[in-house]
Order: structure tokens, then C-alpha cells, then sequence
């Protein structure tokens, strides 16, 4: 490519996108806009966050019992900012607020719902491994008035969503997104300060040969996930042992996975009594993933369900999540349904 040529930047593949969606108004796109701002903002305090005191805990918890780092209340604060200013949003739900948002008087509404993880693997922020946003996209449904919302607006099922993706703050910055018409891949270029299209028409490897999960749960799994796991980790005849990858980050770990292959999965566990369908939330980490996954030729499984598939009860439910490649989760699909067990 010559000096003078960059690529193709996520606006211009949003606008062509647009052109394909006849009738788009534009809506949609100047949304996406605010999101990835939104994202540019959080990038740059996370890459100086070990600099600018904004690490360590708020001293609150969050409406999951969880400790709130000052970054996920910044993220927070900036992605529910920049969506209100779109002008399109009739409300949002995020992991760290209780309930939905209504568009606060004075902003103009708009028939999109997004639903948001801020900041993902948050945990992990002082040790500087990375961490990521990650955001769902619905069309409002319910007939309220303009700027108000219904329970059914975000109570939607995953295959309701009109996009989903997320953004990976890393080794480089990065932008996974779907409409719906397969995934793609943009990096950050800092130079010029926009995304650029590095992965197009992303395909998961299937199979693959990593799996990757907390097996500090172990003895809190019930027995269907052991058999799985012990499956993947010995050598099957001419097939080496799965290796094992976990950096306790969702989208680290899911963006892996969309690359190389393979299969996460954070399973139900007797660990905590507050949380036995397994910790990760269906609205604003499931649901996107798994639309992301299928997208790009994998699946998104609860073990027992589609993952696109659930009837959501509440905004911030949790159900077990097992995503990857084809051919893993339908393997550890069949585990679940007692089709294979201890000795396979
Ligand atoms: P969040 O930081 O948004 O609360 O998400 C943390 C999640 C997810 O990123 C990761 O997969 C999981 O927590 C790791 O949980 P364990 O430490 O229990 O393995
Ligand atoms: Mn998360
Ligand atoms: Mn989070």
C-alpha cells in the first residue's frame, strides 16, 4: 500500500454498509460513531491509567456485589454520555447501573437500545493485562412514547440484535463488530487516531486446539463439564491433548477464540450460591459474543441452549457460556445431553 493510502477505516465500511441497508437514515451509523469514541477516550486512560492514580477501587460496589474499579465507573460514565448524545437512543443498560437508563431531558430520543459491559475483566487492570468493552444493539419494539421505554425493549432475545462488538485495549487497540453480515476486524492507528479494517470476514478455525477456563472451579463443575474438559485435555489417538489458555478477561479470551479456534466456556459452578448459572451476564457479554461467534461459523451454547435463543428475565442475568468453534461446542453439547460421558 502507498504512503499515501491507509485502508479502509470503520467509517467508510459502516457507510458502505449503510448503502447497502436501503432507506438507512444514518441513525445507526452516527451511534457507532459515538461508540467508538467513547472507546477512544477509555483507550487513552487505560494506557496511562498505571500513571494517573485512576487505578485501584471506588470503595462502592456495583448492583453485582462487585468492587468497583474508578476506570469501569469512567467507562461508564463516558459510553452513556457519548450514546445519549447521539440522539438516537431510546434507553440503555449497562453492568453498572441497576436498572435502564432513560434519555435524560434536554437530549433528543431516538429507537435503539444498547445494552453494555464497560469495561470487561476489570480485575485485571493494575496488572496490565488487557481489557475490553463490550456493547449489544436493539431496535426498540414497544409502542411508548418517543424517549420512553418497556421492559420488552430490553428484555430481547440475541438473535433481536441488530449489532454487536466489542473493543479489545490491548497490545493494540481493536474493534470486532457484526450487523449481521459476517465479522470484522479494525486496529487502531494512533498516528492518525482511527480504526483501520485489519481482519475482514472473520472465520473461526474449526477445530481448533485450545480451551480455555477457570479450572480453579474444578471441584464446583458438575460432572458433564469435568468429562468435557478431561476429553479436550487427553490425547485422543492421533490428536494431541488440548492446550490450555485463561487470562480471566472475557474479551481476551473470546478474541482468541475468534482467531485461533477453539473453545471458552465459564460453565455453572456450586462456587457461589448468589451465582449458580455461572457468572458472565447474558444481555451485555453472552448475547453479543455469541452473535459475533455465530457470525464468524461458530457457536454459542449454554451447554443445553442457544445462547441467541433465551427469553432474557432480568438485565443483569447470568447463564453458563460455553462459545467457540463448531466443532468443540457441539462436542461439549453432547456431554450435556448425557450422549457422551466418563469415559469417551
Ligand atoms: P467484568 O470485569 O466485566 O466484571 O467481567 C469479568 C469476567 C470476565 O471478563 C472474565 O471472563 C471472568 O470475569 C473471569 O472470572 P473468574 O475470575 O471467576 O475466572
Ligand atoms: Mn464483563
Ligand atoms: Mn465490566
Amino acid at each position: 500500500m502507498s504512503a499515501g493510502e491507509i485502508g479502509t477505516t470503520v467509517t467508510q465500511h459502516l457507510l458502505s454498509q449503510q448503502a447497502e441497508h436501503g432507506g438507512a437514515t444514518g441513525a445507526f451509523t452516527r451511534l457507532i460513531n459515538e461508540l467508538i469514541l467513547a472507546a477512544k477516550i477509555i483507550n487513552r486512560e487505560v494506557n496511562k491509567a498505571g500513571l494517573a492514580e485512576i487505578l485501584g477501587l471506588t470503595g462502592n460496589d456495583n448492583v453485582q456485589g462487585e468492587q468497583v474499579r474508578k476506570l469501569d465507573d469512567f467507562a461508564n460514565d463516558v459510553v452513556t454520555r457519548r450514546l445519549f448524545h447521539s440522539g438516537h437512543i431510546c434507553a440503555l443498560g449497562s453492568e453498572e447501573e441497576p436498572v435502564p437508563m432513560n434519555v435524560p431531558d434536554g437530549y433528543r430520543s431516538g429507537n435503539y437500545i444498547v445494552l453494555f459491559d464497560p469495561l470487561d475483566g476489570s480485575s485485571n487492570i493494575d496488572a496490565n493485562i488487557p481489557i475490553g468493552t463490550i456493547f449489544s444493539i436493539l431496535r426498540k419494539r414497544s409502542d411508548t412514547p418517543a424517549g420512553k421505554y418497556d421492559e420488552s425493549d430490553i428484555l430481547q432475545p440475541g438473535y433481536m440484535q441488530v449489532a454487536a462488538g466489542y473493543f479489545l485495549y490491548g497490545s493494540s487497540t481493536m474493534m470486532v463488530y457484526t450487523t449481521g453480515t459476517g465479522v470484522s476486524g479494525f486496529t487502531l492507528d494512533p498516528s492518525i487516531g482511527d480504526f483501520l479494517l485489519s481482519h475482514p470476514n472473520i472465520k473461526m478455525p474449526s477445530p481448533g486446539n485450545i480451551f480455555s477456563a477457570n479450572m480453579g472451579n474444578w471441584d464446583y463443575w458438575e460432572p458433564a463439564t469435568k468429562h468435557y474438559l478431561n476429553h479436550l485435555r487427553s490425547p485422543m489417538g492421533a490428536k494431541p491433548a488440548y492446550s490450555l489458555r485463561y487470562v480471566g478477561s472475557l474479551v481476551s479470551d473470546f478474541h482468541r477464540t475468534l482467531l485461533y479456534g477453539g473453545v471458552f466456556l465459564y460453565p455453572a459452578d456450586s462456587r457461589d450460591p448468589k451465582k449458580p448459572t455461572g457468572k458472565l451476564r447474558l444481555l451485555y457479554e453472552c448475547a453479543p459474543l455469541a452473535f459475533i461467534a455465530e457470525q464468524a461459523g461458530g457457536v454459542a451454547s449454554t451447554g443445553r441452549e442457544r445462547i441467541m435463543d433465551i427469553e432474557p428475565e432480568k438485565l443483569h442475568q447470568r447463564v453458563p457460556l460455553i462459545i467457540g468453534s463448531r466443532e468443540e461446542v457441539t462436542l461439549a453439547e453432547q456431554f450435556y445431553a448425557g450422549r457422551l460421558g466418563e469415559k469417551t
